[in-house]
């Protein structure tokens, strides 16, 4: 793949080492950035070919067949618009749009030019996540009845980010995002969001838009998503999910407790980890963040996906139903009630009922519970299947 670069700042240097990484065969062929100091200087870092402060020119350079979008969340639009027109893939940074207005407007542009439309979720793509999913997807833990996913840490690093105008909202849309695919894609992408009950407030930061919020999200099957977001969280950056089903669970700390912990008196004056607050004392540093955080798996699959002529595992529908979702979370922070998911054009199943089965235990009592306590004695709880009393099953 011969790939378009459109930004050079804390993604786009994520995306440029993924991209260079283990020998990798694609390569980066053009950088786009406003400031022509800064783009040349990111291409020299690279070994890039070429650069432009044009982004059309950029787009439609003829040896580029790919571009990457790495720009700020209002700068998405216009740069999806772009490739269409150059007929360009393109593959956009998350999320996708500041709405789901603008994302419906990224999706209908990219299908109408016959182009792929990747969408850059990493966290989708960890070596973890895709373990679980697959077991998850196998049955492992039974039906999913609840999926959780938190994100939080002490807020980001350009100024952009806390303009609400700019970044389209606070922490739900710059850190929910993540969280909700997450779920979304452990309760499965077929079964639609229906609702949202959302939390949110500014406790800390001199800012108008959200640095907390708590949501949750109903799904059609019954099944819950959990959505946890700070911006005012101390201690690094915290990245956990929590899955549970019928017959079992999944609990992932992705980045700030990996199982490598170093303690420094002294401090080494470098960089530790993505949002660590401190170089000294102990630390959780990552062995190798752009693979940890899914930039290489999420990469190889989009490559794929052009080759073979396949969508990729997150496409711009993905990221166009994470950006509704997210819309009736903010109506919700407004309104204080469940507030229902617009969706212009559902694409999954229809159908959908619960997911949770009840659970027979012989042909006259479903079973409710059965454990054996700490005094050896084992207790088994029925439900008689017509009159609804809830007995002990005495054998
Ligand atoms: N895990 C992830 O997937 C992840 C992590 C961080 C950021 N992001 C996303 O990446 C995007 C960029 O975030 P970032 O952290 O790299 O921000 P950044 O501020 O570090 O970099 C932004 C880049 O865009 C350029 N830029 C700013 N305004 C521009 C304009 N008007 N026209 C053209 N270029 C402009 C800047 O010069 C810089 O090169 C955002 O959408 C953000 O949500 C994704």
């Amino acid at each position: 793949m011969n790939l378009a670069i459109l930004g050079t700042g804390f993604i786009a240097r994520f995306y440029a080492e993924a991209l260079l990484a283990q020998r990798r065969k694609d390569r980066v062929v053009m950088a786009f950035g406003r400031d022509p100091q800064r783009v040349k200087a990111f291409a020299s870092q690279y070994t890039i070919p070429h650069y432009r402060t044009v982004l059309a020119e950029a787009v439609s350079h003829p040896e580029v067949n790919a571009v990457i979008i790495a720009l700020p969340n209002d700068r998405h639009l216009e740069a999806v618009l772009a490739c269409a027109a150059a007929k360009k893939h393109v593959l956009c940074t998350k999320p996708l749009g500041r709405n789901a207005a603008e994302a419906w407007r990224m999706l209908k542009s990219i299908e109408a030019a016959g182009v792929m439309g990747g969408y850059l979720e990493d966290l989708c793509y960890t070596p973890k996540f895709l373990k679980s999913l697959a077991s998850v997807r196998n049955g492992a833990i039974g039906d999913v009845v609840w999926a959780r996913s938190r994100e939080a840490h002490s807020g980001p690093h350009s100024e952009w980010f806390w303009n609400k105008t700019m970044a389209g909202g606070g922490a739900i849309i710059d850190l929910g995002c993540h969280c909700i695919e997450i779920s979304r894609n452990f309760i499965g992408k077929n079964i639609r969001p229906v609702e949202v009950m959302c939390w949110a407030d500014t406790r800390v930061h001199p800012i108008d838009a959200e640095d907390n919020a708590v949501g949750l999200v109903r799904y059609a099957n019954g099944a819950m998503g959990q959505f946890e977001v700070s911006w005012t969280f101390r201690g690094g950056m915290d990245l956990r999910d929590e899955v549970m089903g019928t017959g079992g669970t999944v609990w992932m700390n992705n980045f700030l407790r990996t199982g490598f912990e170093m303690f420094s008196a002294g401090g080494q004056d470098a960089y530790v980890a993505e949002k660590a607050e401190t170089d000294r004392g102990w630390l959780f540093p990552v062995g190798d963040e752009v693979h940890e955080l899914g930039y290489s798996h999420m990469f190889t699959d989009m490559f794929d996906a052009i080759d073979n002529h396949r969508q990729p595992a997150e496409t711009f529908y993905d990221g166009y139903i994470v950006n509704a979702i997210i819309d009736a979370a903010y109506r919700s922070v407004a309104s204080k009630q469940w507030e229902p998911i617009g969706i212009d054009d559902w694409r999954g199943a229809t159908d959908t009922t619960s997911t949770t089965s009840l659970h027979s235990f012989n042909d006259e009592y479903y079973l409710v519970k059965e454990e054996l306590l700490p005094s050896g004695e084992k207790k088994i709880i029925v439900k008689n299947k017509k009159t609804g009393s809830i007995e002990r099953w005495v054998g």
